[in-house]
């Protein structure tokens, strides 16, 4: 689809940092698969059909304010008032006809998009599940074994069908290139269906406001090759490796005695805490804290000193450490490939 600019609004600063990360702005135009192309393709139709509405009200407006040229004055009588074919036809009659050629079309569209696919074969969709949390993305792949956040990986080609569940308010799921908005409520089972056509990176964001930091809920999507994606999978499913410098050694101590595993997980040691996100394999992801950050060493220090300065109302506490500690902590997260 057509490529279009950089608009001032993602120009802003938070996103100058983060879209280094992304291959492309996040837009409904930018198709990156068969779900996007399709609600682009209807998108489009409606501006043709509403940009062709308006230029021809505007053209009769024009023709008719041309023919009262030259009247004595705007007190006598337009002429030919009592043709009431243009009110029946031009007023009725064409707007019912492109409004319900409109509907149906519509209609088709939702019925494409709300179509279940075949659960077997080559084509078998991919199911993972995500839970939508204050203010992040928990993504479950259940038939892999994987557990992650705020970035979903899929292989290319291949329909991707993703549960939604909530853990609290109402989100909605949304990449912009890849896939219409799906609502993401409490106690609702609802399903979205992505695929992406070619590898790359998307982001995507949470579209129902949820909170004060509803605007810092984004997820990745990275889609892969085929054997990238088994590569991706291999590596996902094993545990975290265990540190072998001093200095992670010691990181890890202190991630599981300064409170730290109290909420997070780290598959392969003591750490099991389910409520925040999994950190088994933090430092390949692309962001931190609900796609906030670039996932740097220097943001990640930021975030564990003070996360409520960085995204207040987080449920991230700040960790009270010493700069050493601190460092031994970021030398042993950035170990967790
Ligand atoms: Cu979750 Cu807005």
């Amino acid at each position: 689809m057509t490529t279009l600019a950089w608009s001032p609004f993602l120009q802003s600063i938070a996103w100058a940092q983060l879209r280094a990360v992304y291959d492309r702005p996040p837009s409904m135009f930018e198709t990156a698969g068969p779900e996007a192309s399709r609600l682009a393709s209807l998108a489009w139709l409606l501006i043709a059909v509403g940009t062709a509405a308006f230029l021809v009200v505007m053209a009769l407006l024009g023709a008719g304010l041309w023919r009262r040229r030259g009247m004595p004055n705007d007190d006598a009588p337009p002429p030919e008032v009592n043709d009431r074919r243009w009110v029946l036809v031009g007023g009725g009659l064409i707007p019912a006809v492109v409004l319900a050629v409109v509907f149906f079309i519509t209609l088709g569209a939702h019925r494409a998009s709300a179509s279940r696919l075949p659960t077997n074969g080559a084509t078998a969709p991919l199911l993972i599940e995500v839970i939508g949390h204050q203010w992040w993305w928990e993504v479950h792949y259940p038939s892999l074994g994987i557990v992650s956040a705020d970035e979903i990986h899929i292989p290319t080609g291949r329909p991707v069908h993703v549960a939604l569940r909530s853990g609290d308010v109402i989100h909605s799921f949304w990449i912009p290139n890849i896939a219409g908005k799906t609502d993401v409520i409490p106690g609702v089972h609802n399903e979205a269906t992505i695929q992406a056509d070619s590898a790359g990176r998307w982001r995507g964001e949470c579209a129902e406001y949820c909170g004060v930091q509803h605007a810092h809920m984004a997820l990745s999507v990275v889609a892969h090759n085929a054997g990238d994606f088994q590569q991706w999978v291999q590596r996902e499913q094993a545990a975290a490796p265990s540190p072998t410098d001093s200095g992670s050694v010691t990181g890890e101590r202190v991630f599981l005695t300064a409170g730290c595993a109290f909420c997070h997980t780290i598959r392969g040691t003591q750490a099991g805490g389910m409520t925040a996100p999994d950190l088994t394999h933090l430092a390949s992801r692309l962001t931190l804290a609900g796609g906030m950050l670039p996932n740097t060493r220097g943001n990640l220090g930021g975030w564990i000193e003070n996360p409520q300065h960085l995204k207040p109302g987080t449920r991230m506490p700040a960790v009270p450490l010493d700069g050493s500690s601190l460092q031994a902590l970021l030398a042993y997260l950035e170990s967790l490939r």
